[in-house]
């Protein structure tokens, strides 16, 4: 498999935001969207899409030029009709499971580009890792930050303790008012979909989870989603992260503070801000941080076409990709813990994360 001039012929589900609008956004980093990432990359052509809404799909397929046989209101008659090798599946939250499950079953299917989160609940997402695994079908999950160069050289960081040993973690996904929307079908708020990609960044950066201690505010009742929710995690290695999600506020700030013995590194949307040690200005014997220039890595790639190359990847060398369904499952365990901690009043909840295959 794999070599020179090989295709592999990708299918879409779900023709919104992510999968193609974003596009248009004139301020992102372009590719923005699993079309602008798959367009872009050489071995993945675009050769089918479906929506159950006709007007997005119309429009997706006039974008990204893909013939009208080949426009699809129904998933299932997608994967029999077009037979793609890969399937990028950017729908709702709760219908990735069952598409998944679908794909998993189509014998033309190689690999899996599945959004975050990866499923609603653990029992999907489980279910959703057999059913891949079982196949040999690699599932790559969209928390595109993996692939961003400047987060892969915060581990390295880490890894090579360049700034001594990571000690605490401060984790923000800030965000808008939400409003009332229930749980039992948005099944979280912002610490959930944007969460998501704050706690995968956690566990990526600094290993597995060990315990979670939650809180949760709930102004409109406990059926509903919360506006913020946070918590305490232990994770194994005894780094204590803090993490917050939501907060109402009128700007969007999504940033990780990365404290270690000897230094600092402020990462997000606030752009990058490295520290180190050094004698202070101020008391004598005392030592302060200073700032200094972060490592700029010397190759960027766009982060979604990292990952269309990691599941491309994967599936020429049979191996788990990075950023996998069990990597995802563990950040949405991790999330359900901070609920459920949350919901018991803050009680700790231990945590047993799933290794990769090796
Ligand atoms: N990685 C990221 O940064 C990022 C950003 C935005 C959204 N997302 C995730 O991507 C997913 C989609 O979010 P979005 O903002 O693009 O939503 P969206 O509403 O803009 O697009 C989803 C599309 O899926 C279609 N759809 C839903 N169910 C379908 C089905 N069963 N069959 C065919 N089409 C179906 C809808 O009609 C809609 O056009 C969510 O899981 C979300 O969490 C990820």
């Amino acid at each position: 498999m794999g070599g020179m001039g090989k295709m592999y012929k990708v299918a879409v589900v779900g023709c919104g935001r992510i999968a193609s609008i974003l596009e248009d956004d004139p301020l992102r980093e372009k590719p923005a969207t699993h079309a602008g990432a798959f367009a872009a990359h050489p071995m993945t052509k675009m050769v089918a899409a479906c929506d159950i809404n006709v007007q997005r799909l119309e429009k997706f397929g006039a974008k990204w030029r893909i013939p009208s046989p080949y426009l699809y209101r129904d998933y299932r008659e997608m994967l029999r009709h077009a037979k793609p090798d890969i399937l990028s599946v950017a729908t709702w939250t709760d219908s990735h499971c069952d598409i998944v499950l679908e794909a998993a079953r189509t014998p033309s299917i190689k690999g899996i580009y599945c959004e975050k989160p990866i499923a609603s609940s653990l029992a999907q997402a489980d279910k959703m890792i057999a059913a891949c695994e079982k196949k040999g079908i690699p599932l790559v999950v969209g928390h595109e930050r993996r692939f961003d160069a400047n987060f892969v050289m915060v581990r390295r960081m880490i890894e090579k303790k360049s700034l001594g040993e990571l000690k605490t973690v401060f984790a923000q996904a800030l965000s808008l008012p939400v409003p009332a929307l229930p749980r039992s079908k948005y099944v979280g708020g912002t610490f959930l979909h944007d969460g998501t990609h704050m706690i995968d960044l956690v566990l990526y950066s600094g290993g597995p989870a060990k315990w979670v201690m939650g809180y949760d505010k709930r102004p409109y009742g406990k059926r509903n989603i919360e506006t913020t929710a946070g918590g305490i995690i232990m994770l194994e290695n005894g780094v204590t992260v803090f993490v917050e999600g939501g907060g109402e506020r009128e700007y969007f700030k999504f940033d990780l503070d990365l404290q270690f013995t000897g230094g600092r590194i402020l990462i997000g949307n606030s752009g990058i801000h490295t520290f180190t040690g050094g004698a202070s200005k101020h008391y004598t014997g005392f030592r302060e941080l200073f700032p200094i220039p972060f490592p700029a890595p010397k190759k960027r790639v766009n982060s979604l076409v990292g990952g269309v190359t990691e599941l491309v990847r994967a599936i020429c060398s049979g191996k788990e990709p990075a950023s996998s369904g069990r990597d995802a499952r563990n950040a949405l365990r991790l999330i359900m813990a901070t609920y459920e901690s949350a919901s018991g009043g803050g009680k700790k909840i231990q945590i047993k994360d799933r290794r990769g295959k090796k």
